[in-house]
Formats: structure tokens, C-alpha cells, sequence
């Protein structure tokens, strides 16, 4: 069988540990001829081509990025990008496709699984959001990278007496700010989930700063918003594919605790950071299962379905009840956060 494989969406570390599972399980164990396109959905309709074989995979496990480029490009969105994909299909004598990606990527998988092509996905996303799933590839190493970042500026915090923002990623859902925010004993964890009044996070500051220490750290996600109705003014600025201005809620809470509290406030925004280097051994044992999960499900004759880990099993399931939806912090996980400050 020939089998496409493509990577689209932001990038994460783990994903070459799923291309190279994808690769060693297909060719290897199910003899199938692996073909790789070129920055996601993008390659596809433009016909970028790259081969796949185990040459190609060698020494690329503790890798981050992805060797097959990614893009955000979304077929169904385009004029005509539907049509050049099932035209690049079948002059690829394509059978199967295996799609990497986040919600843009498993939309746009959905949309081509509709129109007959065989199709199995694997979620990966730094911000955790995917529906239908514990956990995404690449998650596990932000979050490891994110805690790294709150405990280094725990003791810059402390020396100066300060009170540090630390903006994270996550534009629908604070799964890494809540997950690092404990992890690294944050303050306060502000998450899209549950907008947030100023004038407690003023409360709270200052009564901390009167009774127990003389610093604060502040993890915010990106996609965090003060309530409706709130003291504060703040409008969310969005890029075309809908991500966020990096650092427009950090540097704007930042301001506003300055100005409100008199407290000396630093800002420091991790962005893209969370996003480069080495995965972490979960990642790549996760992007290994899924990759070997994908290929035997294609092989097997499925369609239209997801990679997803419940619990301690990878499982597959439906690509129409995952797409279009986002996973968001459960409220007992954001309690864990809020019982700690
Ligand atoms: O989807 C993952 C993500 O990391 C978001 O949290 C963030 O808003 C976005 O990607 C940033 O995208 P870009 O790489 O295009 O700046």
C-alpha cells in the first residue's frame, strides 16, 4: 500500500518520534511504501513530495520540529484546495493518509476523510486542547519547559520582591498554564476556562504581599480574558488562523498590576520556547505509540479516526466527534491551582 504522511499545525517536540514509528512500523512490519508531504496540508495540495524510508528517520528520536516542514494551510478554507489535494492523491497513487496536527489539521482531516480518502490522525498540540484525548503529543515537554521557566523565576522573584508574570501558550485552554503553574508553585494560574476579575487579583496580591511574602508569580495563558463586566478593558488581537499576539495579556495584566498595586511587576512571555528542543521520554514514547497505533489502523482498513490515549491506552476514535471541538481544563484541576496560591 502507499501510504501519505504529513505534519500540519504548529509545530511540537515529539513529532519525529511519531514520523519515524509511522515509518519503521509501515515499511518494516507491513512492507507499505511511505510517502512524505512536504509543510502540511500545503505540500499536499502543491504536490511537494519527499520520499520516506528508514534513511530518512535515522537519528531524528531526540529531535524537536519535524523533518517534514509544517504549515497552516487549510485545503477546505482555500479556493480550489480540496481539489488540488485529491488530485495530488491520485497522482501519488496515494491509498491511505496519515495526518499529524492539531484542531486546524483534524478539521481539514475530517473535510478529506468526507470526501472518500482513507484517513487516520494523530494529535499533537503543545496546548492540550484536542477533544477525544488525555493528552497531545508535545504537551508533555511544554509543560516541562514551562515549570522550568516558573522555578527560575521563582528566585529572580524573591531577591527583588517582585511580582513576576509568566505568559504561556494556550489560546482556547490553560492546560499548560494550570499543569506548570502548580507544578512550579505559582500564585496564581489565569486560564482562558475562567476569566478573571482584576480587582481580586489586586485583593489577593496585596493581601499576600501585607501577610506572608514580599513576591508573587503569575502564570497566565495566552488566551486568558478579564471577566464581562470587570474593571479591566482588554480586547483579544488574533492572527488569521486565529492565534493570539504573544504577550498582549501578559504585558497588559502586567501594566494594570503596576499601575493598580505599586508593585514592582516584571513580564516575561515564553512564547515559542515552549515550542523548540529535545522531547521529553513521554513525548516520544507517546508520538511512538500513536505513529505504530496509525499505521496499523490504516493498514487494517480504518477511516476517518483518531490516535487518542484514555487513560493508559491508546485507542482509537472518531475524527467527526474530535474535529471543530476544544478539551478544556477541567474546573477540579484549575481548584488544585486556585487551593495553592
Ligand atoms: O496551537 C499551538 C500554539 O502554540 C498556540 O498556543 C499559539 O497561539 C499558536 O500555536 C502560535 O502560533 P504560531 O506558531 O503561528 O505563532
Amino acid at each position: 500500500m502507499r501510504v501519505g504522511l504529513l505534519t500540519g499545525g504548529g509545530d511540537v517536540p515529539g513529532l519525529n518520534a511519531a514520523i519515524r514509528a509511522v515509518v519503521k512500523r509501515g515499511e518494516g512490519e507491513h512492507g507499505h511504501s511511505m510517502v512524505g508531504f512536504r509543510n502540511g496540508w500545503r505540500g499536499l495540495a502543491d504536490g511537494d513530495v519527499m520520499p520516506l524510508t528508514r534513511s530518512h528517520i535515522r537519528n531524528v528520536l531526540p529531535t524537536g520540529g519535524t523533518l517534514l516542514g509544517t504549515a497552516r494551510y487549510h485545503p477546505h478554507a482555500e479556493d480550489g484546495g480540496m481539489d488540488a489535494v485529491l488530485a495530488t492523491l491520485e497522482a501519488e497513487r496515494i491509498e491511505a493518509l496519515i495526518c499529524i496536527g492539531g484542531d486546524g489539521t483534524l478539521h481539514a482531516a475530517s473535510k478529506v476523510a468526507e470526501a472518500g480518502v482513507r484517513i487516520v490522525a494523530i494529535p499533537k498540540t503543545i496546548d492540550n486542547d484536542v477533544w477525544g484525548t488525555d493528552r497531545s503529543i508535545g504537551f508533555d515537554t511544554a509543560v516541562t519547559i514551562a515549570t522550568e521557566a516558573v522555578d527560575r523565576i521563582h528566585t529572580t522573584a524573591e531577591s527583588h520582591n517582585r511580582v513576576m508574570i509568566v505568559e504561556v501558550m494556550g489560546r482556547h485552554a490553560g492546560w499548560i498554564a494550570a499543569t506548570s503553574g502548580i507544578a512550579g508553585g505559582a500564585e496564581l494560574v489565569l486560564a482562558p476556562e475562567e476569566p478573571f476579575d482584576i480587582d481580586r487579583v489586586v485583593k489577593f496580591l496585596r493581601h499576600r504581599h501585607r501577610a506572608h511574602a514580599s513576591f508573587s508569580i503569575i502564570v497566565v495563558a495566552e488566551g486568558a480574558v478579564p471577566a464581562e463586566g470587570t474593571s479591566m478593558d482588554y480586547e483579544t488581537r488574533l492572527g488569521p488562523f486565529g492565534e493570539i499576539v504573544a504577550g498582549a495579556i501578559g504585558e497588559r495584566l502586567g501594566a494594570e498590576l503596576s499601575e493598580r498595586t505599586g508593585f514592582d511587576t516584571r513580564v516575561t512571555v515564553l512564547g515559542h520556547v515552549q515550542r523548540g528542543g529535545t522531547p521529553t521520554p513521554s513525548d516520544r514514547i507517546l508520538g511512538s505509540r500513536f505513529g505504530v497505533a496509525a499505521v496499523d489502523a490504516v493498514t487494517a482498513g480504518s477511516s476517518a479516526v483518531m490516535t487518542a490515549l484514555h487513560g493508559d491506552d491508546v485507542v482509537l476514535v472518531d475524527l467527526a466527534e474530535v474535529a471543530g471541538k476544544i478539551k478544556q481544563v477541567p474546573a477540579d484541576l484549575l481548584g488544585v491551582a486556585a487551593a495553592l496560591a
